[in-house]
């Protein structure tokens, strides 16, 4: 028997002027897209920006239903939108910012499971690795791949 550790990378920010021009671009977007979120049962407010490795930059919201499992979360429906479109262009980074109330949560809010496998599956199939940057009001989190944030990926193939 062995007791191993695993580490896991990223970068934290405590304000969106230390990132470049290029993520603060992007986490503008995941703001802006928070508008579009339907959410009236749980009142938080997701908006996610998916910037594609052809610069095409596609946003998501989170979409809620009376029959609860009906809804998706936003980075979902962007990375869907864009699987149905793009088939075939990768996926370079996706944002995702969450607001409580219409408040920007202190903490980044953090993607549920079912969002990282998919995450981890496009990641998979075009064979280069997704960035994913959550943003808060207090610190942002950068992640260079899903495996991040996903560790133990099923199938997962390394990029490394
Ligand atoms: N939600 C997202 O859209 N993305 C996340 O990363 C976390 C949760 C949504 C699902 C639901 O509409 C609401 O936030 C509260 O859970």
């Amino acid at each position: 028997m062995s007791e191993l550790q695993l580490t896991i990378n990223y970068e934290e920010f405590s304000s969106v002027t230390e990132m470049s021009a290029e993520d603060q671009e992007l986490v503008a977007k995941a703001l802006e897209a928070q508008k579009g979120s339907y959410s009236p049962y749980s009142r938080f407010q997701v908006g996610a920006a998916l910037k594609l490795a052809n610069g095409l930059v596609v946003k998501g919201a989170n979409q809620e239903n009376v029959a609860y499992p009906s809804g998706l979360c936003a980075e979902r429906t962007a990375m869907f939108w864009a699987g149905a479109n793009y088939p075939d262009v990768p996926l370079d980074t996706l944002v995702i910012a969450g607001s409580n109330n219409g408040e920007l949560c202190e903490s980044p809010a953090s993607p549920c499971g079912s969002c990282r496998q998919v995450m981890a599956e496009y990641q998979k199939k075009h064979k280069r690795p997704l960035k994913v940057i959550l943003v808060g009001s207090k610190r942002i989190r950068k992640f260079h791949r899903v495996d991040d944030l996903l560790p133990f990926i099923f199938d997962s193939l390394k990029m490394e």
